[in-house]
C-alpha cells in the first residue's frame, strides 16, 4: 500500500517563483489516497471531545466535511470575503504568497462549544491564527487544530503555541 506522502505532488515555483507547491489533487484523484488521507487525519482526532469541525475555503471544506461525516458533527465554513449572506464576522490575515480576508456567520459557533479546525495544510499559520481569532470572538474553544500537511520551515506551530495541532505528514 502507498503511502500518503507518495500521492503528493510537489510543484517547484508555483504561485511565485521559490514557492514548492505541494499538490493535493492527486491524493484526491486517487480512491485509495482519498480514503488514506481522511482516515489518517481522522485518527489525529481519537480521544478528542468536541462539538463542531470548522473548514475554510477551498481546501479545508474537501478535508473538513468528510472529517465532520465521520464524527457525526457539524461543519461550519468560513470563506473568503463576500460569499455568506447573512451578519458575519471577518478577519484580515497573511500567508505565504499574498493576502486575505476570511469571514464567518455570526451565528455559526456558539459560546462554549469545542471546535476542531481542520485544513489541508499549514505553512506560515496565518489562515488557522485568523480562524482561531473569530472562533474565539464568537465564544468558542479551540481544542485541536489538524491537517494533512505541515511545511515546518515556515513555523507556522510557533503562530499557534498554546493550542493543540498535529498534521499527518510534514516537509522541512
Ligand atoms: C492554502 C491552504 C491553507 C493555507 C495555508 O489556502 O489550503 O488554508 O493556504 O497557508 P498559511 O498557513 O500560510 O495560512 P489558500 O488561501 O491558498 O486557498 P485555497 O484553499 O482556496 O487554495
Ligand atoms: N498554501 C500555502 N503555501 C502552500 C504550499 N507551499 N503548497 C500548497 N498550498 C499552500
Amino acid at each position: 500500500m502507498k503511502k500518503i506522502e507518495e500521492y503528493v505532488r510537489s510543484i517547484p515555483d508555483f504561485p511565485e517563483p521559490g514557492i514548492i507547491f505541494r499538490d493535493i489533487t492527486s491524493v484526491l484523484n486517487d480512491a485509495e489516497g482519498l480514503q488514506l488521507a481522511i482516515d489518517s487525519m481522522d485518527d489525529l482526532l481519537k480521544g478528542v471531545d468536541f462539538d463542531v469541525v470548522v473548514g475554510t475555503e477551498s481546501r479545508g471544506f474537501i478535508f473538513g466535511v468528510p472529517i465532520a461525516y465521520k464524527e457525526k458533527k457539524p461543519f461550519v465554513p468560513v470563506r473568503k470575503k463576500g460569499k455568506l449572506p447573512l451578519e458575519t464576522i471577518s478577519q484580515d490575515y497573511d500567508l505565504e504568497y499574498g493576502s486575505a480576508t476570511i469571514e464567518m456567520h455570526k451565528d455559526s459557533i456558539k459560546p462554549g462549544q469545542k471546535v476542531v479546525i481542520v485544513d489541508d495544510l499549514i505553512a506560515t499559520g496565518g489562515t488557522v491564527e485568523a480562524c482561531i481569532k473569530m472562533i474565539e470572538r464568537l465564544g468558542g474553544e479551540v481544542v485541536k487544530v489538524i491537517f494533512l500537511m505541515e511545511l515546518k520551515g515556515l513555523k507556522g506551530r510557533e503562530r499557534l503555541k498554546g493550542y493543540d495541532v498535529a498534521s499527518v505528514i510534514s516537509y522541512e
